[in-house]
């Protein structure tokens, strides 16, 4: 294996170990995947004004995340069942997130829990929740992410159907090789899990998880500014503009291209986060330019969990750190607050 130089190397390897049927589900976005290719294309649109002649012989990539200082605006966004992609999953994760000084979201459907991954080390994380119809299932969720030190907790919006992959059934693994996929995911729990996401959730139960919980919520999947405006409204502590790696709704536009919107209806009053087709430092440099807080990472997680496992992720977090730190050497940025509006023109944007 030649030596990786960029983060989407890791897809060819990943397709190339994993079963087909796994590899798919990583990558495959909803129908015509119409979404998944823009969420990366759209990044393609946007270009940069650098400035020039400032010195940046010293640039800080640090911030603050709901209070949480971190080492760079590049977080890690919540992805089911790693174990799929690597014995070591999620355990992987928490570790090459806590050596990169930034924030790990576990997913509801990790195969880890929220104490196997604690017990990791310290480290900043997040718990992604589900609400289900049996609140008193999220409420035990929620108290034992708590006890587990998980800091905020990111309510998932945009997933009222959940279609379960159809590998998720024990049937369909027989013959395969999928180490220790068999016990890690009892699929019988699976598909029930799956079945008892609530239909019914409204702005209402954002409202009633405040009065379960301390924790600060982030509300995960936000596309307009209408819904931006109600967010801050229910007391949400931020908000991640979000289409689910384009594997809900297809033909919703490219999380970069929504962002804009968003961030100006918030209004400042709280951080506005993006996740989908992030790849590249200049993808980070781009969604900061258009007024998030940071960016959240998916499919590059498990493609190279897949590839190296830890060795992998922290590779991936590198290249993007060292990719973003050049990013603002060249256009002329030494803290995260002197990348500005200006330092990018978009092609939707009126002509000067
Ligand atoms: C996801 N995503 C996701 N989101 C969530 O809230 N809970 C979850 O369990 C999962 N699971 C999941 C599995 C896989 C395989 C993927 C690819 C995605 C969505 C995820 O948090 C994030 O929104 C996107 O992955 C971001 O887009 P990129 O970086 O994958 O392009």
């Amino acid at each position: 294996m030649g030596e990786i130089t960029n983060v989407m190397e890791y897809e060819e390897i990943a397709k190339q170990k994993l079963p087909k049927m796994v590899f798919d589900y990583y990558a495959s976005g909803a129908e015509d995947q119409w979404t998944l290719a823009e969420n990366r294309n759209a990044f393609s649109r946007i270009l940069f004004r650098p400035r020039i002649l400032i010195d940046v012989s010293k640039i800080d990539l640090s911030t603050t995340v709901l209070g949480f200082k971190i080492s760079m605006p590049i977080m890690i966004a919540p992805t089911a069942m790693q174990k799929m992609a690597h014995p070591e999953g999620e355990y992987a994760t928490a570790r090459a997130a806590s050596a990169a000084g930034t924030i790990m979201t576990l997913s509801s459907w990790a195969t880890s829990s929220v104490e196997e991954v604690a017990s990791t080390g310290p480290g900043i994380r997040f718990f992604q929740l589900y609400v289900y119809k049996d609140r008193n299932v999220v409420a035990q969720l929620v108290r034992r992410a708590e006890r587990a030190g998980f800091k905020a907790i990111a309510l998932t919006v945009d997933t009222p159907r959940f279609t379960l992959p159809p590998f998720l059934t024990l049937k369909n693994f027989e013959g395969l090789d999928l180490g220790k996929m068999d016990e890690a995911n009892d699929s019988g729990l699976a598909s029930y899990v799956a079945g008892q996401i609530d239909r019914s959730l409204s702005w209402k139960d954002v409202q009633w998880l405040q009065t379960i919980t301390s924790l600060p919520i982030l509300v995960k999947g936000v596309l307009t500014a209408e819904d931006a405006r109600i967010a801050v409204q229910a007391g949400a502590a931020g908000i991640i503009v979000s289409n689910h790696g384009a594997r809900q709704l297809d033909y919703v536009p490219a999380t970069i291209m929504a962002l804009e919107e968003v961030v100006k209806a918030a209004q400042g009053r709280i951080p506005v986060f993006l996740d989908g087709g992030v790849r590249r430092g200049t993808d980070v440099f781009k969604a900061l330019a258009l007024g998030a807080s940071g960016v959240f990472i998916g499919r590059p997680v498990v493609f190279s969990l897949a590839a190296e496992g830890e060795a992998g992720i922290k590779k991936v977090l590198q290249m993007l750190r060292d990719e973003f730190e050049l990013t603002m050497a060249l256009s002329g940025c030494r803290s995260l607050k002197e990348i500005t509006r200006n330092h990018i023109v978009a092609d939707w944007d009126a002509p000067q």
